[in-house]
């Protein structure tokens, strides 16, 4: 029974009593200790699609193949409002990520383009020089709180060198992605964004006069249909580059530094097989497939019934990424990182017309982290006395990790 509460939505009449339970992406039992695996524990306990009244009131589909399937149908399950609850009316839509195919693919070209992977490779090299600065520098300290001394620093550091714009400006844009990310509260999600624009603003005019030859250039002169984007729009998609590029790579980091620090035996076998490429390789599709992070919502086109389950027009449902990995459909034992799976069957960047642009980069930082720092502190664990900060919400992440190593 779920206490009736003014946030609550009033569960429209299509949706059947027995599909409704109380799940809020917010604040899920279990979660400050595991995040993916309470997601994974509500995915067993659950019909494959149900309904919530919390956030607004939507629909949440639990199960990787249904999940996969909204994805990729986009013009049944539509990208126009990703975040939950969804923004106040009126708030712009986020450039790409919330445009459906077919102008949403104007947009994307100029990201494609500009993340080649001659660019990429051009990033490891600059990000493997940051990353050992940075671990050299930790090393000596015998501690670390991770989050903020490591996991924070490489992605904002390759956004930067991206859209070339100031490395001292990170101490500003830090804190207001957090917020944008992970506020349950959709008017101080609007504040990050707008905090951010602001940011923005002066450096998307200076490269709309003067153009150079960054990712931040490209995005601020995309033409569609011959007419250049107005500055509004410009400053919308540089700010979800900027977002989308920032925590999840930081998460992701974290995570695989949480569950290495807890995992001995794994950890020692992944420092002493980072020469391995191919073992290498498929260590990081398995600690990605278990600790998937982001989660966004898409908007029912028109009415259809889908498994049963009666869908109308504008109702919001939730396909969440990390379920895939977790789904013991798709993955047995899936709880458990295994370095020797056959196929690690994950959904940790999306799929189909929005699928993750920055994914190869994202996996470079990745194998950058894991070469760098396991090669220099091959043991570290979680500091006793002290318990990692998790949290929930449209990117899982981890706020808070202290280390220690001999
Ligand atoms: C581990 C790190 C990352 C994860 C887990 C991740 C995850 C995702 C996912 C799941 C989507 C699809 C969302 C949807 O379908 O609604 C996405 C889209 C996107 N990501 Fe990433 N991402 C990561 C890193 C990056 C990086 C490094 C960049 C920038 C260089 C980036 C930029 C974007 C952009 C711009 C989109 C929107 C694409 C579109 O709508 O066409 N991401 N990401």
């Amino acid at each position: 029974m779920i206490e009736q509460a003014a946030d609550l939505a009033t569960k429209p009449a299509h949706v059947p009593d027995e599909l409704v339970i109380d799940f809020d992406f917010y604040d899920i039992e279990g979660s400050e200790d595991d995040v993916q695996a309470a997601y994974a524990a509500m995915q067993r306990a659950s019909p494959d699609i149900f309904w919530t009244p919390r956030n607004g009131g939507h629909w949440v589909a639990v199960r990787g193949d249904d999940i996969v399937h909204m994805q990729r149908n986009t013009s049944a399950f539509s990208n126009r409002s990703v975040t939950l609850p969804p923004p106040p009316p009126g708030t712009p839509m986020q450039i790409p990520l919330e445009l459906d195919p077919p102008i949403h693919a104007q947009y994307r070209r100029p990201l494609m383009q500009a993340l080649t992977p001659g660019v990429v490779q051009h990033l490891e090299e600059d990000v493997r020089r940051v990353a050992v600065d940075q671990i050299e520098k930790l090393l000596p300290q015998g501690e670390c709180e991770f989050i903020e001394d490591f996991a924070k620093v490489l992605p904002i550091h390759v956004f930067l060198e991206l859209v070339d714009l100031p490395k001292a400006d990170k101490h500003l844009l830090l804190p207001i992605a957090e917020v944008s990310v992970r506020s349950p509260d959709p008017l101080k999600r609007q504040q990050a964004q707008a905090d951010m624009g602001a940011y923005l603003n002066k450096w998307v005019m200076e490269r709309r006069a003067t153009p150079g030859a960054d990712l931040l250039t490209r995005l601020v002169t995309v033409e569609i249909d011959g007419r250049r984007i107005s500055e509004a729009e410009a400053i919308n998609y540089a700010t979800l580059v900027l977002f989308g590029g920032l925590d999840t790579v930081a998460g992701m980091i974290g995570f695989f530094a949480k569950f290495l620090a807890e995992h001995p035996k794994d950890l020692r076998r992944l420092a002493e097989n980072l020469h391995d490429e191919a073992f290498l390789k498929r260590a990081i599709e398995e600690l990605l497939r278990r600790h998937g992070i982001a989660n966004t919502s898409r908007v029912i086109t028109e009415d259809f019934e889908y498994k049963g389950v009666q869908f109308k027009r504008d109702d919001i449902i939730l396909p969440p990424n990390l379920l895939v990995g977790v789904d013991d459909r798709l993955n047995p034992d899936p709880l458990t990182v295994d370095f020797d799976r056959e196929k690690s069957i994950h959904a940790v960047f999306g799929n189909g017309a929005h699928a993750c642009p920055g994914a190869t980069l994202a996996r470079r930082e990745l194998r950058v982290f894991l070469q760098e720092w396991l090669s220099r502190i091959p043991e570290f664990r979680v500091k006793p006395g002290t318990k990692p900060v998790l949290a929930t919400g449209q990117v899982n992440g981890i706020l808070e990790l202290q280390l220690v190593w001999p």
